[in-house]
Order: C-alpha cells, then sequence, then structure tokens
C-alpha cells in the first residue's frame, strides 16, 4: 500500500503549506487534512480526542502523521494549563495511534527549547532549561521522539516567514506582520527591540527541509533525531526594516517591546546546524534579502 499522510494543526501557518507540497508529492487523496478549526479543506478533529485520532489513523489507513497542532509561544503562556494539555497530551495521543497501527511520525520542535543559558549560537547539544511553557513542552517531545518506540522525528524550526497564512501567535510572528504592515500602511509598530537577533527561516526552506528529514533512511539519523537544529538566516528586527527599505524606501518602524521581546531575549541568536547538515544534507536556500524579495513577490501577486 502506498503512503497515506494524516496532517494535525492543517489550517495553520506550516500546515497551509506543508498539505499543499504533500499533496504535490503523494497525491491529494493521500493527505486527510485535519484541524479543531472548521474549514471545507480540511476535516475537524481534536488531538486531545484519543478515540478520534485512532479512528481516523485506522479508517484512512493511515501511514505517516505529521503533527502539527499545538499553541504556540505567545497563546502558550497566556494559557500554560490548556498549552501543555494540546501540546504535550496531544502529541502523546498522537504517538499513541502512531505506535497501534506502525506510522511514522514528524512532530516539530522549536528554538523555543532553548534558555537563557544556551550560547549565542545555539550547539545541537546543550541543557535545555527553557523559560516558557512552550519551549518545556517542545523538550518533552523532543525526549518522546527517542522513548516511544515509533519512527518520530523532529526539526527545531526557528521563525517561519510566510505569506500564505497568518503567523500563529508565536514570538516571532513580528517578521511576518511587518511585511504587511509595510504594505498597508508604510509604518509598523515592532513588539521587540531593534537590536533582537532570532533565528529565522522563510516557509520554502522550512517546507522542504521537512520533506527531506522524513525522506532520510532511519538508520542514518542519530540522536538528534527529535529535534534536528536547523538555521535559516538569522538577523535583528532592525535589519529586516533595512531589507524591506530595499522595496518600500519610506517604510518606518517603532519599536515597543512587550512580554514577547522577554521570550525572544531567552532565545538564541543563531542556530548551529552541522548535525544536521552532516547526517542528512541540510542546507538552506534562502538568506534575509532572499527572503524579504520572495515575500514581496508573493505578497504582491
Ligand atoms: N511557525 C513558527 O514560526 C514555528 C516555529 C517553531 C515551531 N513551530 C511548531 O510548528 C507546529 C505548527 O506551527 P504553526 O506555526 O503552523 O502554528 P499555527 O498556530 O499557525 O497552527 C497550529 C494549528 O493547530 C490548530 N490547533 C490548535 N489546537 C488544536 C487541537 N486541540 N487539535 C487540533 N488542532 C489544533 C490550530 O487551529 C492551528 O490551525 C507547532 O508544533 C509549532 O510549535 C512553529
Amino acid at each position: 500500500m502506498g503512503t497515506r499522510i494524516l496532517v494535525t494543526g492543517a489550517l495553520g501557518q506550516i500546515g497551509t503549506e506543508l498539505v499543499e507540497a504533500l499533496a504535490e508529492k503523494y497525491g491529494l487523496g493521500n493527505v486527510i487534512a485535519t484541524d479543531v478549526r472548521e474549514s471545507d479543506n480540511c476535516r475537524s478533529l481534536d488531538v486531545m480526542d484519543a478515540e478520534g485520532i485512532l479512528s481516523l489513523v485506522e479508517g484512512e489507513e493511515i501511514t505517516e502523521i505529521y503533527h502539527l497542532a499545538a499553541l504556540l509561544s505567545a497563546t502558550g503562556e497566556k494559557n500554560p494549563e490548556l498549552c501543555w494539555k494540546v501540546n504535550v497530551d496531544g502529541l502523546e495521543n498522537v504517538i499513541a495511534a502512531a505506535k497501534q497501527h506502525d506510522c511514522r511520525l514528524f512532530a516539530p520542535s522549536s528554538i523555543a527549547v532553548f534558555g537563557p543559558d544556551c550560547p549565542s549560537i545555539a550547539p545541537q547539544v546543550t541543557p535545555l532549561n527553557p523559560a516558557t511553557v512552550y519551549g518545556k513542552t517542545k523538550v518533552v517531545g523532543e525526549q518522546l521522539a527517542m522513548t516511544s518506540d515509533v519512527d518520530m522525528r523532529g526539526l527545531r524550526y526557528p521563525g517561519l516567514i510566510s505569506y500564505k497564512a497568518p503567523a500563529g501567535g508565536g514570538t516571532t510572528d513580528y517578521a511576518v506582520e511587518i511585511f504587511h504592515a509595510a504594505l498597508a500602511e508604510g509604518h509598523y509598530t515592532c513588539f521587540v527591540r531593534e537590536d533582537t537577533q532570532l533565528p529565522m527561516m522563510y516557509m520554502d526552506d522550512a517546507i522542504r527541509a521537512t520533506l527531506e528529514i522524513m525522506d532520510v533512511p532511519a538508520e542514518k539519523l542519530g540522536n538528534a533525531r527529535g529535534g534536528y537544529n536547523i538555521a535559516g538566516c538569522s538577523f535583528t528586527a532592525g535589519e529586516l526594516v533595512a531589507s524591506i527599505q530595499r522595496h518600500l524606501p519610506d517604510f518606518t518602524c517603532s519599536y515597543v517591546p512587550d512580554i514577547r521581546q522577554k521570550y525572544a531575549d531567552s532565545w538564541p541568536d543563531d542556530i548551529d546546524d552541522d548535525v544536521a547538515r552532516s547526517e542528512w544534507g541540510w542546507a538552506p536556500k534562502y538568506d534575509l534579502d532572499a527572503m524579504v524579495d520572495a515575500m514581496f513577490t508573493g505578497l504582491r501577486s
């Protein structure tokens, strides 16, 4: 039997593009998109509903699960209990179904696993002491990848930048919102300081990384398989503004940091992705200017 895919959280920033890419690779009929939110192209599935996941996996003869349902950092810190339930209990429900039906599983991690004690260029192996509940849920996810007896793989996505769907309540949302504000108003009020530097990645690179890691034979993946560091491009909010001004010279930005500054300050500036590069050939294609150019092309078309 061929590959049959379940995507959870499919209506989010990543799911919107990953479902398209998976449908292109495996055929639209082989990709079952689900989300807790209602939509025409998506089945209703709450990842808190263990029975619902099981019956869908069984009924649709699923062989691979891309588990994207989660609460992100900014939303999660407002409701830490719900964040834990959705991100950890939800993942455990998905793992149980994957185990019972021998499915391979992709479950993303995040740069939020790193805490204030991490070096400014985050190594693959370093103590993980995240400052947020969201980050803690991602550390648990990585541990489950190593202990659950399922072929489960993850990537520590940096902040993802895309134009097809809005960002979903994370700390790096400013790097997406800024493009919409630049085009609509010519001005953006940024919720982190101008010198705030974070690891980021254009969505095309993130989708390609996701497809690539799932194509690697299991025996090639080492102890980082629950959450590989992958670097895209790393820049400050001020550098992003300067790159946008290449397209819109009159664009202005002011900086009014809020609570998300604290989360940003607890994360590294950049990522060391040597392990992903050597184990499965990871390499990003988009630097800051290429990403900004692609965003404007996408938003204007
Ligand atoms: N976008 C980023 O910059 C980024 C960075 C690092 C890691 N990640 C991780 O990637 C994954 C997907 O992120 P995203 O940016 O697409 O998030 P998003 O918030 O845009 O989308 C998440 C989706 O999950 C759905 N959802 C929430 N609760 C659910 C539930 N109980 N059952 C089913 N669906 C539910 C939401 O409706 C939403 O459509 C998450 O695990 C996130 O932690 C994202």
